[in-house]
């Protein structure tokens, strides 16, 4: 995985393997740090044995390096990655942060992308994007949302994709 944006979408392909429909992303972005808060209602996991490069739910390879290469990468910037189980909901959360001005950080590659790939990736994904920016947070995009408007007709499907790049761009100065 070359660059955040990639890590980004296995993050959420983890979620909705889980069998989640509901995801919230969280996001902090300044010239230094990348900051970002995953949360979903999927499953759930059972401990940090999910960091480990040969613990996966995959069928088709018995290793999963989604989230070491993550950490390792994070780790590599004197960040950090964290998951945790959901206590109340079953879900799965997940934190990470990333110094930017580190040597070893990696680009952040076309977030916005990723966040117009996961939309028509996964119609049926409840996905809320916050900006957290001097400990506020602003809801950014809410995909579910967004399917309502263009159901109405208040959205034109065709220009969605550069809506969601338009808007996560300028909101989180990606
Ligand atoms: N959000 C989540 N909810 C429940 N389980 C999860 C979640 N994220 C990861 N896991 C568990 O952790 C395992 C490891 O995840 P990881 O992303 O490292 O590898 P993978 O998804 O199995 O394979 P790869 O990312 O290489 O395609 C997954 O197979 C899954 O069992
Ligand atoms: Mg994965």
């Amino acid at each position: 995985m070359k660059d955040l944006a990639d890590h980004l979408f296995d993050i959420l392909e983890n979620s909705v393997n889980a069998g989640a429909n509901e995801v919230i992303v969280k996001i902090a972005h300044t010239k230094s740090y990348f900051f970002c808060s995953i949360s979903d209602n999927g499953k759930g996991i059972n401990g940090q044995e999910v960091l480990d490069p040969f613990v996966t739910s995959r069928k088709t390879r018995r290793v999963g390096l989604g989230l070491p290469l993550l950490k390792r990468a994070v780790e590599d910037t004197c960040g950090y990655l964290k998951i945790m189980r959901i206590d109340e909901s079953g879900g799965t959360a997940l934190q990470f942060k990333m110094y930017l001005t580190h040597i070893d950080a990696k680009p952040l590659g076309d977030l916005s992308r990723t966040f117009s790939d996961i939309f028509f990736a996964w119609p049926e994904l409840a996905l809320k994007l916050f900006r957290i920016e001097n400990d506020t947070e602003k809801l950014v995009l809410d995909f579910q949302e967004l399917r309502i408007e263009i159901e109405k007709g208040q959205k034109d499907y065709s220009n969605i994709r550069k809506h969601i790049q338009e808007v996560s761009q300028k909101e989180l100065r990606i």
